[in-house]
């Protein structure tokens, strides 16, 4: 089912399709912040949304999730979504099980069903047992999976993740990766992942998206093969465009600069390889 993000009528779908947002226009003030966006997203699809800081990433993604009414345009999305951001957002006074089931209503199986299924979704991010603990007593890493497993109780056709891996050390995110994508492959929505990690976008999406002040300035499938290697030339080669895209130029000079998250994570991906095999 779907229905306009600013709309809480629902429509009827167009199947297969988890967004068709055509010419979204956001402005901020008199200044064009989004300018005229079209983007379409599969019902399965994995879209990683890549981008300089400022260049209106946020703001589209709060439009699909429909946290911002005030564009202009046609934005279609499921009416089941769940919007993951940097910071986990967990209330501090509530234990972390309530914090996964909040506000959702009971339905019919009352509390005890709307608990197990809080629960079920916090085994899925393997934190069941910290279910009675206070959020502040959880790790950067283990709040991150709350609000993954906050999304996924709520079975979304749509999940958008705003750089929801963006504060985490490069160890905790090779981790969060690969729980990304058991979920996914388990779940099957539709993703839109903001993030200014190149690698991240390869390594996890099906396709990238470039946002280049306020307009889509690239969009390319990522035809690399799973498990996807950061040394495969195809991913060398993707890397290289899609960071000329972002206007980066010292491409070459990336695998010296061994104290970015990255090179952290390939220096750590190449030693311990095989222990995952
Ligand atoms: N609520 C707002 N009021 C005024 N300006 C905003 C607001 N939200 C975003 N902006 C501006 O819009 C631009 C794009 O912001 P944002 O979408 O957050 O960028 P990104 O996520 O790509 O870093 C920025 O210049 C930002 O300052
Ligand atoms: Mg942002």
């Amino acid at each position: 089912m779907m229905t306009r993000a600013n709309e809480v009528t629902p429509i009827n779908s167009t199947l297969g399709t988890a967004v068709a947002a055509s010419n979204v226009q956001r402005s901020f003030n008199g200044r064009d912040v989004l300018k005229g966006v079209n983007l379409t997203i599969k019902g399965d699809e994995f879209v990683a949304l890549l981008g300089r800081s400022g260049t209106g990433k946020s703001t589209l993604l709060r439009i699909l999730g429909g946290l911002d009414a005030d564009y202009e345009g046609d934005v279609l999305v499921p009416q089941r979504r769940a919007v993951v951001f940097q910071e986990s957002r967990l209330i501090p006074w509530q234990r972390v099980l309530a914090n996964v089931v909040l506000g959702l209503g009971t339905g019919n199986g009352g509390r005890a069903a709307l608990k197990a299924r809080g629960l079920e979704a916090l085994g899925e991010v393997g934190l069941a047992e910290h279910a009675h603990d206070w959020p502040l007593t959880l790790s950067g890493g283990e709040s991150q999976r709350v609000a993954l497993a906050r999304a996924l109780v709520r079975e979304p056709q749509l999940m958008l993740l705003d750089e929801p891996f963006g504060a985490l050390d490069a160890l905790t995110r090779i981790k969060m990766h690969a729980l990304l994508q058991r979920l996914c492959a388990r779940h099957r929505p539709a993703v839109l992942l903001v993030t200014h990690d190149v690698d991240e976008a390869i390594l996890l999406a099906d396709r990238a998206v470039v946002l280049v002040e306020g307009e889509i300035a690239l969009d390319t499938r990522i035809d690399v093969e799973h498990p996807r290697d950061r040394s495969d030339p195809a991913f060398v080669e993707l890397r290289n465009r899609l960071l000329k895209e972002l206007g980066v130029q010292e491409v070459d000079a990336r695998p010296s600069l061994l104290h970015t998250a990255s090179d952290v994570e390939t220096e750590f991906n190449n030693r311990y390889k095989q222990s995952f095999r």
